[in-house]
Protein backbone atom coordinates (compact mmCIF):
# COMPACT_ATOMS: atom_id res chain seq x y z
CA UNK A 1 0.00 0.00 0.00
CA UNK A 2 1.13 3.06 -1.11
CA UNK A 3 0.69 6.69 1.03
CA UNK A 4 0.58 8.64 -1.85
CA UNK A 5 -2.31 11.61 -1.06
CA UNK A 6 -5.05 11.84 -3.44
CA UNK A 7 -6.76 15.22 -3.86
CA UNK A 8 -10.03 16.33 -4.52
CA UNK A 9 -11.23 17.69 -8.02
CA UNK A 10 -11.32 20.92 -6.33
CA UNK A 11 -7.95 20.95 -5.21
CA UNK A 12 -6.61 20.91 -8.74
CA UNK A 13 -7.71 24.33 -9.15
CA UNK A 14 -5.58 25.81 -6.43
CA UNK A 15 -2.87 23.60 -7.83
CA UNK A 16 -3.34 25.27 -11.12
CA UNK A 17 -3.19 28.86 -9.28
CA UNK A 18 0.33 28.17 -7.93
CA UNK A 19 2.08 26.15 -10.62
CA UNK A 20 0.73 28.90 -12.72
CA UNK A 21 2.68 31.72 -10.82
CA UNK A 22 5.62 29.71 -10.66
CA UNK A 23 5.29 29.32 -14.62
CA UNK A 24 4.93 33.42 -14.87
CA UNK A 25 8.41 33.61 -12.33
CA UNK A 26 10.60 31.99 -14.81
CA UNK A 27 9.06 33.96 -18.06
CA UNK A 28 9.33 36.92 -16.42
CA UNK A 29 12.97 36.31 -15.12
CA UNK A 30 13.69 35.26 -18.59
CA UNK A 31 15.08 38.58 -20.21
CA UNK A 32 17.15 39.15 -17.07
CA UNK A 33 19.24 36.12 -17.84
CA UNK A 34 22.49 37.15 -19.43
CA UNK A 35 25.36 37.95 -19.18
CA UNK A 36 26.83 40.39 -16.67
CA UNK A 37 23.90 39.42 -14.37
CA UNK A 38 24.71 38.15 -11.09
CA UNK A 39 22.54 35.29 -10.31
CA UNK A 40 21.87 37.45 -6.67
CA UNK A 41 20.09 39.95 -8.86
CA UNK A 42 17.89 37.19 -10.77
CA UNK A 43 17.27 36.18 -6.94
CA UNK A 44 16.15 39.67 -5.99
CA UNK A 45 14.24 40.28 -9.11
CA UNK A 46 12.34 36.54 -8.60
CA UNK A 47 12.06 37.25 -5.20
CA UNK A 48 9.95 40.28 -5.30
CA UNK A 49 8.13 38.97 -8.10
CA UNK A 50 7.17 36.29 -6.05
CA UNK A 51 5.85 38.97 -3.30
CA UNK A 52 3.99 41.07 -5.20
CA UNK A 53 1.82 38.47 -6.42
CA UNK A 54 0.73 37.73 -3.30
CA UNK A 55 2.95 34.55 -2.53
CA UNK A 56 5.83 33.24 -0.77
CA UNK A 57 9.29 31.79 -2.21
CA UNK A 58 8.87 27.80 -0.42
CA UNK A 59 12.68 27.74 -1.15
CA UNK A 60 13.78 30.97 1.17
CA UNK A 61 14.64 29.38 4.97
CA UNK A 62 13.55 25.59 3.51
CA UNK A 63 15.83 23.46 5.81
CA UNK A 64 17.73 26.99 5.94
CA UNK A 65 18.21 27.50 2.59
CA UNK A 66 19.20 31.18 2.37
CA UNK A 67 17.62 33.01 -0.78
CA UNK A 68 14.23 32.48 -2.50
CA UNK A 69 15.84 30.38 -6.13
CA UNK A 70 18.16 28.21 -6.51
CA UNK A 71 20.52 29.00 -9.53
CA UNK A 72 22.55 26.07 -10.46
CA UNK A 73 25.12 27.43 -13.08
CA UNK A 74 27.10 24.80 -15.28
CA UNK A 75 28.66 21.59 -13.20
CA UNK A 76 25.94 22.23 -10.36
CA UNK A 77 23.35 19.98 -10.93
CA UNK A 78 21.14 21.12 -8.72
CA UNK A 79 20.32 23.53 -4.65
CA UNK A 80 22.97 26.32 -6.04
CA UNK A 81 23.15 28.98 -4.18
CA UNK A 82 22.16 32.71 -5.99
CA UNK A 83 25.58 35.14 -4.75
CA UNK A 84 28.18 37.54 -6.38
CA UNK A 85 28.85 34.87 -9.94
CA UNK A 86 28.17 37.06 -13.26
CA UNK A 87 27.05 34.67 -15.70
CA UNK A 88 29.09 34.75 -19.16
CA UNK A 89 28.65 33.87 -22.09
CA UNK A 90 28.36 30.29 -23.03
CA UNK A 91 27.28 29.47 -19.56
CA UNK A 92 24.04 27.15 -18.57
CA UNK A 93 21.94 28.37 -15.91
CA UNK A 94 19.42 26.51 -14.56
CA UNK A 95 16.95 28.56 -12.18
CA UNK A 96 14.45 26.10 -10.02
CA UNK A 97 11.18 28.16 -9.06
CA UNK A 98 8.67 26.98 -5.79
CA UNK A 99 5.80 29.28 -4.70
CA UNK A 100 3.30 28.75 -1.92
CA UNK A 101 0.33 30.54 -2.97
CA UNK A 102 -3.27 30.16 -0.45
CA UNK A 103 -1.42 27.77 0.34
CA UNK A 104 -0.55 25.37 -2.49
CA UNK A 105 3.06 25.05 -3.95
CA UNK A 106 4.41 25.41 -7.79
CA UNK A 107 7.53 24.23 -8.37
CA UNK A 108 9.29 24.31 -11.67
CA UNK A 109 13.02 25.14 -13.18
CA UNK A 110 14.52 25.38 -16.70
CA UNK A 111 17.82 25.73 -17.97
CA UNK A 112 18.48 29.04 -19.66
CA UNK A 113 21.46 29.22 -21.76
CA UNK A 114 23.51 32.65 -21.49
CA UNK A 115 24.39 34.26 -24.78
CA UNK A 116 26.34 31.83 -27.32
CA UNK A 117 26.86 28.56 -26.35
CA UNK A 118 28.81 25.47 -28.09
CA UNK A 119 26.62 22.77 -30.05
CA UNK A 120 27.53 20.43 -27.34
CA UNK A 121 25.79 22.80 -24.98
CA UNK A 122 22.67 23.54 -26.80
CA UNK A 123 22.18 19.48 -27.35
CA UNK A 124 22.54 18.87 -23.25
CA UNK A 125 19.86 21.40 -22.98
CA UNK A 126 17.86 20.77 -25.77
CA UNK A 127 17.88 16.25 -24.41
CA UNK A 128 17.53 17.29 -21.25
CA UNK A 129 14.04 19.39 -21.83
CA UNK A 130 13.30 16.26 -23.77
CA UNK A 131 13.94 13.46 -21.19
CA UNK A 132 11.53 15.54 -19.20
CA UNK A 133 8.72 15.09 -21.81
CA UNK A 134 9.55 11.75 -22.11
CA UNK A 135 8.72 10.81 -18.85
CA UNK A 136 5.95 12.84 -18.64
CA UNK A 137 4.32 11.20 -21.36
CA UNK A 138 5.11 8.00 -19.73
CA UNK A 139 3.09 8.94 -16.77
CA UNK A 140 -0.73 7.99 -17.00
CA UNK A 141 -3.58 6.85 -14.79
CA UNK A 142 -3.17 3.44 -13.81
CA UNK A 143 0.45 3.05 -15.07
CA UNK A 144 3.13 3.13 -12.67
CA UNK A 145 5.56 5.40 -11.51
CA UNK A 146 8.45 2.96 -12.87
CA UNK A 147 7.03 4.05 -16.06
CA UNK A 148 8.80 7.15 -15.89
CA UNK A 149 12.21 6.39 -15.25
CA UNK A 150 12.27 3.61 -17.72
CA UNK A 151 11.41 5.86 -20.37
CA UNK A 152 13.69 9.09 -19.67
CA UNK A 153 16.98 6.35 -19.55
CA UNK A 154 15.73 4.92 -22.48
CA UNK A 155 15.41 8.15 -24.46
CA UNK A 156 18.85 9.28 -22.49
CA UNK A 157 20.83 6.27 -23.39
CA UNK A 158 20.89 6.80 -26.82
CA UNK A 159 22.83 10.37 -26.78
CA UNK A 160 25.44 8.66 -24.19
CA UNK A 161 24.77 11.21 -21.28
CA UNK A 162 24.04 10.00 -17.56
CA UNK A 163 21.22 10.49 -15.42
CA UNK A 164 21.73 11.91 -12.00
CA UNK A 165 20.46 9.25 -9.43
CA UNK A 166 21.21 11.13 -6.13
CA UNK A 167 18.09 13.42 -6.10
CA UNK A 168 14.79 13.08 -7.12
CA UNK A 169 10.93 14.10 -8.30
CA UNK A 170 8.28 13.77 -5.45
CA UNK A 171 4.56 14.12 -4.58
CA UNK A 172 3.86 17.56 -3.75
CA UNK A 173 0.63 19.68 -2.90
CA UNK A 174 0.00 21.13 0.35
CA UNK A 175 3.59 20.15 1.31
CA UNK A 176 6.49 21.08 -0.95
CA UNK A 177 8.20 17.14 -0.86
CA UNK A 178 6.06 14.44 -0.20
CA UNK A 179 5.31 10.48 -1.45
CA UNK A 180 6.50 9.15 -3.31
CA UNK A 181 10.44 9.50 -4.73
CA UNK A 182 10.32 9.96 -8.40
CA UNK A 183 13.79 8.37 -9.65
CA UNK A 184 14.62 9.27 -13.05
CA UNK A 185 16.33 6.00 -14.07
CA UNK A 186 15.22 2.42 -14.73
CA UNK A 187 15.84 0.83 -11.09
CA UNK A 188 13.72 -2.37 -12.96
CA UNK A 189 10.58 -1.67 -10.49
CA UNK A 190 7.17 -0.67 -10.91
CA UNK A 191 6.68 1.33 -8.18
CA UNK A 192 3.34 2.64 -7.16
CA UNK A 193 0.78 3.33 -9.40
CA UNK A 194 -0.41 6.46 -10.90
CA UNK A 195 -3.95 7.38 -10.02
CA UNK A 196 -6.10 10.05 -10.46
CA UNK A 197 -5.53 13.08 -7.82
CA UNK A 198 -1.99 12.56 -7.46
CA UNK A 199 0.50 15.42 -8.31
CA UNK A 200 3.96 15.17 -8.53
CA UNK A 201 6.74 16.77 -10.23
CA UNK A 202 9.51 14.98 -12.83
CA UNK A 203 12.50 17.17 -12.89
CA UNK A 204 15.30 15.32 -14.66
CA UNK A 205 19.14 16.59 -14.19
CA UNK A 206 21.51 15.07 -17.13
CA UNK A 207 25.27 15.06 -16.99
CA UNK A 208 27.50 15.21 -19.98
CA UNK A 209 29.69 12.60 -17.76
CA UNK A 210 29.23 10.54 -14.61
CA UNK A 211 25.99 10.70 -13.21
CA UNK A 212 27.82 10.71 -9.88
CA UNK A 213 27.25 14.14 -7.08
CA UNK A 214 28.74 15.61 -3.98
CA UNK A 215 27.95 18.94 -2.21
CA UNK A 216 29.90 21.34 -1.96
CA UNK A 217 31.41 22.86 1.37
CA UNK A 218 28.49 25.26 1.33
CA UNK A 219 26.63 22.53 2.18
CA UNK A 220 23.71 23.06 -0.82
CA UNK A 221 25.41 23.16 -3.80
CA UNK A 222 25.21 20.05 -5.82
CA UNK A 223 28.22 19.47 -8.70
CA UNK A 224 28.96 16.82 -10.40
CA UNK A 225 32.15 14.92 -9.72
CA UNK A 226 33.78 15.11 -12.89
CA UNK A 227 32.71 18.39 -13.41
CA UNK A 228 31.72 17.89 -16.32
CA UNK A 229 28.20 19.78 -17.34
CA UNK A 230 24.51 19.06 -15.84
CA UNK A 231 20.98 20.48 -16.84
CA UNK A 232 17.62 20.37 -15.42
CA UNK A 233 14.28 20.81 -16.14
CA UNK A 234 11.26 20.44 -13.67
CA UNK A 235 7.36 20.42 -14.28
CA UNK A 236 4.62 19.70 -11.77
CA UNK A 237 1.80 17.68 -12.54
CA UNK A 238 -1.72 16.51 -11.77
CA UNK A 239 -3.79 13.22 -12.66
CA UNK A 240 -6.32 13.83 -14.10
CA UNK A 241 -9.46 11.14 -14.39
CA UNK A 242 -8.17 10.02 -17.99
CA UNK A 243 -4.97 11.71 -18.61
CA UNK A 244 -2.10 14.54 -16.57
CA UNK A 245 -2.30 17.91 -16.70
CA UNK A 246 1.15 20.05 -16.84
CA UNK A 247 0.19 22.22 -14.17
CA UNK A 248 3.79 24.78 -14.50
CA UNK A 249 3.76 24.98 -18.43
N1 LIG B 1 12.73 23.17 -5.94
C1 LIG B 1 13.59 22.06 -5.61
C2 LIG B 1 12.87 20.82 -6.05
O1 LIG B 1 12.61 20.73 -7.21
C3 LIG B 1 13.95 22.00 -4.17
C4 LIG B 1 14.77 23.11 -3.69
S1 LIG B 1 15.03 22.87 -2.05
C5 LIG B 1 16.26 23.93 -1.63
O2 LIG B 1 12.46 19.97 -5.35
F1 LIG B 1 16.34 23.89 -0.39
F2 LIG B 1 17.33 23.59 -2.22
F3 LIG B 1 15.92 25.11 -2.02
CO1 LIG C 1 10.82 19.64 -7.26
CO1 LIG D 1 12.11 22.61 -8.09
Amino acid sequence: MSNIKIHKKEDREEMRKACRLARDVLRFIEPYVKENTTTDELNTLCHNFIVEHGAKSAILNYKGFPTSICTSVNHVVCHGIPGDYRLKSGDIINIDVTVILNGWFGDTSKTFIVGKATKLVENLVKITEEALYVGIHAARPGGYFGDIGKAIQKFVDKYGYSIVRDYCGHGIGRVFHDEPLIVHYDIGKKGAQILPGMFFTIEPMINVGSYKTKVIKDGWSAVTVDKSLSAQFEHTIAVTEDSIEILTI
